[in-house]
């Protein structure tokens, strides 16, 4: 049996991952920090529940202690939890600027180093980090977000290195607009031409089995948002201009 570690698995892209590594035979166990939403959705999909705020070292730590006298092996660990920032560094509470260090780059981190034992033990295994376009293009109106996910890919991209001699490999998922709870995409969705770039988190979760199954290291979903990457590094400064324009309408579902 193939065991999986997915944070973030009680909504949105970590959710419809759930269903299909389910579907994959794989055994999954699901963080969140939400008990009842995560309760409900392992009791759905035959997943087990492990509550945890990843942004706790030593909460991460005791979790995967846990979960190790449970299952002595992980072949799989997805470092999906993230939360939005959706406001600029002059306008974000400092504690939210600092939760969203601490959740989505700092979370991944913690993760990696407490289950690292048991991703040995299942070696050949794998490590998903759910990061985002906002990772690698500069600009745009959440930069604390966007700094958040660039430090995470930068982890994702440089720990593969380490990892590999142990018989671990690392994936980089870089989605663009995806519309699930945490970040409802009404402002995009409501546009004639924007609302072709949202997709959905089944259509992420599909992209991130198939990269475990070709073996890719990074992918952009939809895969043209590479071409946004590649501007950054060729002509930064107008990537920069054209990324911080306002976006279209307003968020009606904003948390
Ligand atoms: N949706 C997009 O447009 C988009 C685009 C690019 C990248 N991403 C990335 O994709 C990942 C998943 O996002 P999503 O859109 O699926 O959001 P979502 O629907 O809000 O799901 C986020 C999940 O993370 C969990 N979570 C949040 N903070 C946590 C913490 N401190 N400890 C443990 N679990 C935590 C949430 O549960 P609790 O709140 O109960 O803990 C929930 O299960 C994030 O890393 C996000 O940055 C999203």
């Amino acid at each position: 049996m193939r065991v999986a570690v997915v944070t973030g698995g009680s909504s949105g892209i970590g959710a419809a991952l759930a269903h299909r590594l389910a579907e994959r035979s794989y055994h999954c166990v699901l963080i969140a920090r939400g008990r009842e939403r995560l309760e409900l959705l392992a009791g759905e999909t035959g997943c087990e529940a492990e509550v945890c705020d990843v942004a706790d070292r030593a909460a991460v730590e005791a979790a995967a202690r846990r979960i190790g006298e449970r299952h002595p092996a992980v072949h799989l660990l997805v470092n999906n939890a993230g939360v939005p920032g959706r406001a600029g560094f002059l306008e974000l509470e400092p504690e939210r600027i600092e939760e969203v260090m601490r959740i989505n780059y700092l979370g991944g981190v913690w993760c990696l180093r407490a289950f690292l034992p048991l991703l040995e033990a299942g070696a050949p295994s794998a490590v998903v980090n759910v990061a985002s376009v906002a990772g690698t293009v500069s600009g745009g109106p959440s930069g604390p977000y966007s700094a958040s996910k660039h430090a995470q890919v930068a982890f994702s991209r440089t720990v593969s290195a380490e990892l590999a001699p142990r018989g671990i490999r690392t994936v980089t998922v870089n989605p663009g607009l995806t519309d699930t709870e945490g970040f409802p995409q009404d402002r995009f969705l409501d546009h004639p031409v924007w609302r072709h770039a949202v997709v959905s988190a089944e259509r992420v979760a599909a992209a991130i089995v198939a990269a475990l199954d070709s073996g890719r290291g990074e992918i952009f979903v939809p895969g043209y948002y590479r071409a946004a990457t590649a501007l950054q590094g060729l002509a930064p400064g107008t990537v920069t201009r054209l990324a911080s324009r306002r976006p279209p309408g307003r968020y009606t579902r904003d948390r």
